[in-house]
């Protein structure tokens, strides 16, 4: 029971599309129509600017923390249940932002919210994959690019840095790995032909 309730409460979260409601409310556009046609942050900083991305960003991650984060608060389980309760809740928290309950079914990636649920699950590990990310971007222009690097170093970094051994965490860090190379099958179609849009941070 308690696996349903924490799934749907985090779903519900992840729902929130805080990109498209960000877009309709303060400036009378759904990101939707416009850029890469993703009502994610990225998509936001590129079609509206970096005062309404840099909010959707950071509500997009802190809905994932906050997803994870009700089990921890009302779970009375052991730690390895509670830990099972975060990672579905992780799970749903980014199918609602990928599918939203309020926006049609038609949302993000789900990077900003991985990132989110990662920072609470395990901190470290989410370090690692925004260093990762900060590095590839920086270095290429390229969001998609670091995103996807950075979603495969989670995994990596749980199984080879942190020598994690619960099973459960292994094969949620796959699936969320996954998820984020699926969700971005549009965007390594356009890096592998060379015309991916590249993001410049100190354009006004
Ligand atoms: O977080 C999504 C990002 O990795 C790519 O976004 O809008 O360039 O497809 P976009």
């Amino acid at each position: 029971m308690e696996f349903i309730i924490f799934g749907i409460i985090a779903y519900l979260l992840g729902s929130v599309p805080t990109a498209v409601w960000v877009g309709k409310v303060f400036y009378g556009t759904d990101v939707r129509e416009h850029g890469s046609k993703n009502a994610g942050a990225t998509n936001t900083f590129r079609v509206l600017g970096k005062k309404p991305g840099s909010i959707v960003l950071a509500v997009d991650i802190l809905k994932g923390v906050l997803a994870v984060s009700v089990p921890v608060f009302f779970s009375s389980d052991g730690v390895e249940q509670t830990t099972n309760y975060q990672l579905v809740a992780a799970l749903s928290a980014v199918l609602g932002h990928v599918f939203p309950l309020f926006a049609g079914f038609k949302g993000g990636k789900g990077v900003a919210t991985s990132l989110g649920v990662i920072i609470g699950i395990h901190p470290p590990a989410a370090a690692i994959c925004l260093g990762v990310f900060l590095i590839t971007f920086i270095l290429s222009k390229y969001v998609s690019l670091g995103a996807i690097l950075a979603a495969l170093c989670f995994p990596l970094a749980l199984e080879f840095i942190f020598k994690n051994n619960f099973i459960w965490l292994r094969a949620f860090s796959v699936l969320l790995a996954l998820a984020v190379i699926i969700t971005h099958h549009k965007n390594i179609g356009r890096l592998l032909k060379g015309n991916e849009n590249k993001m410049n941070l100190f354009r006004k």
